[in-house]
C-alpha cells in the first residue's frame, strides 16, 4: 500500500503574489471550486489579515468548499491568527498555517528577533491556532538556508505545541534535489515524534529547481508538496501542481505515494488560473503547456501513429486536454451553451448573466465558426469583468494603418458614463491605440508587458491580450480577447486600467512588519 500524497495548493496565496495576480474575491471562489473538483487535498484562500477583501475572500472559499481543506495563512502572532480563525469559521474543514523566519539572515535582518524569540512565538502561534482548530500547520520559512540543529529545535519544539503538518519551505529557491532530500531525511531522523506529523515541502523555482525538489522531499519522507497551478508565484514562481502530480503518476514505478488529483481536470484547471490572472502559459510548458502534446517532427510523428508509446509518456486526454475538442457552434442554444459551462465548472449566479454570456457568444459565434472550451473561458471572464462594474468602458475603436504612414487610432470610450472621442498617432496601431486611451484617461502608468497569445488553432482564432501595468508602486494585469487583436488589446489595456481604479492597500505576509506574540 503507498502512502497518500497531500497536494497543498497555494495558488491563492502565494500564486496572488505574483506581480499583477490580484484576483476578486469571485475569481478566488471559481478558482478555490475549481481546485475542489480536481480533488487537492488542502486549498490555501488566502492571508486573512491582508487586507478586509482578503478577509472576506477566505470566508467566501471557505463557505463554498465543502471537500477540501481551507486554509489561511497568518504570521506567528495572535491578531494574524484570530483573524485566520475568524475567517475560516464557515469551513467545514479548516486549517490555520502560521509561519516565521528560521534563517539567520531573515531573523537577525528582517525580523530582529533573537533565536529563543522565534521558537517563543512560534510555540505561542500555534498554541493560539490550536485554540481555533486541530489542524495547524507551521512553516519555518527560509528553511533552506536555515541553521539545521535550530530547525531540529524548533520543529520539537511546535509539535509539543500541537503542530500536525510541519512544513520546511525553500522559500528562495536556493536548494539543490541531493541536498533538499537530505534535508527532509535528516530532520525526520532527528525530530523527536517526526512520525506523529506531516513533513510538507513548498519550494520556489529560482534556479528552476522546484519540482524536482519538491519529488527529492517526496523520497525522503515528505507526504505533503505546496505547489500551485501552472507553477504560478513570485519571482520564478512555485512547484507546478500538475508536474507535480503527473511525475507521480507516470513514475508509480518508483514514488512510494498516490494522490486524489483528478488529473482530467489538470487543462481546465490551468486555463482557468491562467484567464483569471492574465499569466499566459509558455507553449513549450510541460503538462498544460500547448505543445506539451504536439508531435512536429516526421519520426516523432510517425512512431506515435504507429504506436504512442514510442514517444508518449503520459495521454493528452488523462490530463484533460480531450476537452479541447470542437464544442459549439452559431446554431446552439442557450442550454447547450449553460450545459457545457457547466462542464467546464462554471455557474451563473442569475438568468441575466447567462443572457449577457450568451449574447457574447452570439456575437463570437458571428466572427468564428467554430467555439471551444478555451474560449467559452475567455468569454465568461470577459462577462464578469464588464459585470464588475468598469468606470472605463471601449465603444467603438478604428484604426488606420498603412505602409509609409504612422497608424492613426480613434477611439470612442465611455468614462463614468460620459462618451467622448479621442485620436493619438502610434507606432503600431496598437500602440496608436494605447496612446489614444492614455490621452482620455490620462493615468500615466507604465507599460510593463504586451503579450498576444492565440486561443485555439486557426486563423479565426481569438487572441487573448495580456496587458501589465504599474503605478506608483503598484502592478495590474489587464485581459482582453476578441477575433480582432487591436481589439482585443483595447480591451486588455481598459482591464488594466480600470483594476488600477481598485483601491487595494494590502500587507504581504513576507514583507511586512512583525507583530510579536501575544
Ligand atoms: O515561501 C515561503 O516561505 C512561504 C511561507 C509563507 C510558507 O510562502
Ligand atoms: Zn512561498
Amino acid at each position: 500500500m503507498k502512502d497518500q500524497l497531500i497536494i497543498f495548493d497555494t495558488t491563492l496565496r502565494d500564486g496572488e503574489q505574483s506581480p499583477g495576480a490580484a484576483m476578486t474575491l469571485d475569481e478566488k471562489v471559481r478558482i478555490a471550486l475549481a481546485l475542489q473538483k480536481l480533488k487537492v487535498d488542502v486549498i490555501e484562500a488566502g492571508f486573512a489579515i491582508a487586507s478586509p477583501g482578503d478577509f472576506a475572500s477566505v470566508q467566501a472559499v471557505a463557505r463554498a468548499v465543502k471537500e477540501s481543506v481551507v486554509c489561511s495563512l497568518a504570521r506567528a502572532n495572535a491578531a494574524d491568527i484570530a483573524r485566520a480563525g475568524e475567517a475560516l469559521q464557515p469551513a467545514v474543514r479548516k486549517r490555520i498555517h502560521t509561519f516565521i523566519a528560521t534563517s539567520a539572515i531573515h531573523m537577525e535582518k528582517k525580523l530582529r528577533l533573537t533565536p529563543d524569540q522565534v521558537v517563543d512565538n512560534a510555540v505561542g502561534a500555534v498554541k493560539l491556532a490550536r485554540t481555533f482548530t486541530d489542524d495547524v500547520e507551521f512553516s519555518a520559512e527560509d528553511a533552506g538556508r536555515s541553521d539545521i540543529d535550530f530547525l531540529v529545535r524548533i520543529f520539537d519544539a511546535v509539535i509539543k505545541a500541537g503542530a500536525t503538518t510541519l512544513n520546511v519551505p525553500d522559500t528562495v529557491g536556493y536548494m539543490i534535489p541531493s541536498l533538499w532530500g537530505e534535508r527532509f531525511k535528516t530532520l525526520i531522523e532527528r525530530v523527536p515524534n517526526a512520525d506523529k506529523v506531516i513533513w510538507s515541502t513548498h519550494c520556489h523555482n529560482d534556479l528552476g529547481m522546484a519540482v524536482a525538489n519538491s519529488l527529492a522531499a517526496v523520497m525522503n519522507g515528505a507526504r505533503q508538496v505546496e505547489c500551485t497551478i501552472n507553477g504560478l508565484g513570485e519571482r520564478a514562481g512555485n512547484a507546478a501542481v500538475e508536474e507535480i502530480v503527473m511525475a507521480i503518476r507516470t513514475r508509480h514505478d518508483i514514488f512510494p505515494v498516490t494522490t486524489r488529483v483528478d488529473a482530467t481536470q489538470i487543462v481546465p484547471c490551468s486555463r482557468l488560473v491562467s484567464n483569471i490572472t492574465g499569466y499566459p502559459v509558455q507553449p513549450n510548458k510541460a503538462v498544460v503547456g500547448a505543445n506539451a502534446f504536439a508531435h512536429e517532427s516526421g519520426i516523432h510523428q510517425d512512431g506515435v501513429l504507429k504506436h504512442r508509446e514510442t514517444y508518449e509518456i503520459m495521454r493528452a486526454e488523462d490530463v484533460g486536454w480531450s476537452s479541447n475538442k470542437l464544442t459549439l457552434g452559431k446554431l446552439s442554444g442557450r442550454s447547450a451553451f449553460r450545459a457545457r459551462l457547466d462542464e467546464l465548472g462554471y455557474q451563473f449566479k442569475s438568468d441575466a448573466e447567462l443572457a449577457e454570456a450568451f449574447a457574447r457568444f452570439k456575437d463570437l459565434a458571428d466572427k468564428k465558426q467554430e467555439i471551444f472550451d478555451e474560449d467559452l473561458q475567455a468569454l465568461v471572464t470577459q462577462t464578469e469583468q464588464a459585470r464588475a462594474e468598469e468606470r472605463v468602458t471601449l465603444q467603438w475603436l478604428e484604426v488606420t494603418s498603412k505602409t509609409g504612414t504612422k497608424p492613426l487610432a480613434k477611439v470612442a470610450l465611455a468614462v463614468d458614463g460620459e462618451i467622448r472621442e479621442v485620436q493619438a498617432l502610434g507606432d503600431g496601431p496598437v500602440d496608436a491605440v494605447f496612446a489614444a486611451i492614455e490621452q482620455r484617461v490620462g493615468t500615466g502608468a507604465k507599460l510593463l508587458l504586451y503579450s498576444v497569445n492565440a486561443i485555439t488553432t486557426g486563423t479565426d482564432a481569438q487572441g487573448e491580450v495580456t496587458v501589465r501595468l504599474s503605478k506608483d508602486g503598484r502592478v495590474v494585469n489587464g485581459l482582453g480577447a476578441d477575433t480582432d487583436i487591436v481589439i482585443a488589446s483595447a480591451k486588455a489595456y481598459l482591464n488594466a486600467v480600470n483594476r488600477l481604479e481598485i483601491p487595494t492597500s494590502r500587507a504581504h505576509p513576507q514583507h511586512a512588519e512583525f507583530a510579536a506574540m501575544p
